[in-house]
Order: structure tokens, then sequence, then C-alpha cells
């Protein structure tokens, strides 16, 4: 009777893995990586800031500007969604200009998150954005996602377009 191990037992456990499911080396790294990456954004919310954060954002929507005095003037800042799809702000930049921006955080999805005369500010961990959305604080790792606006000034409206 011998002593030698067998020759299955002097196969590293990656290798007698990659085997057992017919990938290579560089494959099973891969697809290790991956996983691991998907198991951090999803503890870690949101890390990289992108503003997707599914479900369903309630689709475009137009705002009447005479029902948001805080917009009548270059600097004011409404939530003007109603109560309706994801919470969004609408900012006048200028006298025909307008930002539109989610109230949703971009760290891990807290909302609304509070207007303030700076800007916005997210309670939930302190992260900070400027009334265009650029993240000036916290732990957030991007901007607020912006949406096209479209102004009609004869209508006295604003056009916010949403995702669906
Ligand atoms: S959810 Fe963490 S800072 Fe907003």
């Amino acid at each position: 009777m011998s002593n030698e191990t067998p020759a299955t037992l002097k196969v590293s456990p990656c290798a007698a893995l990659c085997r057992a499911d017919g990938l290579d080396r560089r494959s099973f790294l891969s697809a290790a990586t991956l996983a691991a990456l998907a198991v951090l954004v999803e503890a870690c919310g949101n890390p990289l800031g992108v503003g997707d954060l599914g479900g369903s954002y309630g689709g475009p929507f137009t705002v009447t500007l005479a029902s948001f005095p805080a917009l009548a003037a270059t600097g004011g800042v409404a939530r003007v969604d109603g109560g309706n799809g994801a919470p969004t702000a609408l900012v006048r930049t200028g006298t025909n200009t307008f930002t539109a921006l989610t109230l949703v955080c971009p760290h891990q999805g807290y909302a609304p998150i509070d207007i303030t005369t700076s800007g916005f500010y997210c309670p939930n961990h302190g992260s900070q954005f400027s009334k265009t959305g650029s993240h000036t604080g916290g732990p957030a790792f991007g901007n607020l996602p912006a949406y096209s606006t479209t102004y009609d000034a004869t209508a006295g409206t604003v056009t916010i377009a949403r995702p669906a």
C-alpha cells in the first residue's frame, strides 16, 4: 500500500472549483471579483453615487411656476413633485433657466433630502449638495442626478423630464 496523496488533493481549492465549473483560473477570479463587488454595493447602498436606485421615478411632469412663489426669483428652490413619484426639486438658475434635481440621496437612497439656504442636505449621513446638485460634503460619492427641463415662458411652466 502506498502513502502517496491522491493527485486531486494536491490541487488548490480554487483550481478544483474552476475545474468543477469548467472555468479557467482567470475566469474564476473575474467572477469572484464581480460577486464580491455586488456584495459590497448591496452592503454600502450606492457607493458610486450614480443615482440608479431602482424602482419607478414617476415619469415626466409639468410645473406651473405661479404655484411655487420660491421660484419667482433666480436662486429659488422648491420641491415640485406634489408627492407623486420620486421627490424632485426645481431650482431657478436664471431668468429663463431651471435645473431639476432628484431629492433622493445618491449615497444610500434616503428621500426626500432637505432643501437648505445653500442647496441640499441629507439628514441620514450628512451629505451636502449645492443648488446645482454638486456634491460638496459627506459620504456620497457623486452629485444629485439632474433631469432636463423645458421652460415655456408664455405658459409659465417648466416640464421636467423625470424618468418613468
Ligand atoms: S443616505 Fe447617506 S448621506 Fe444620504
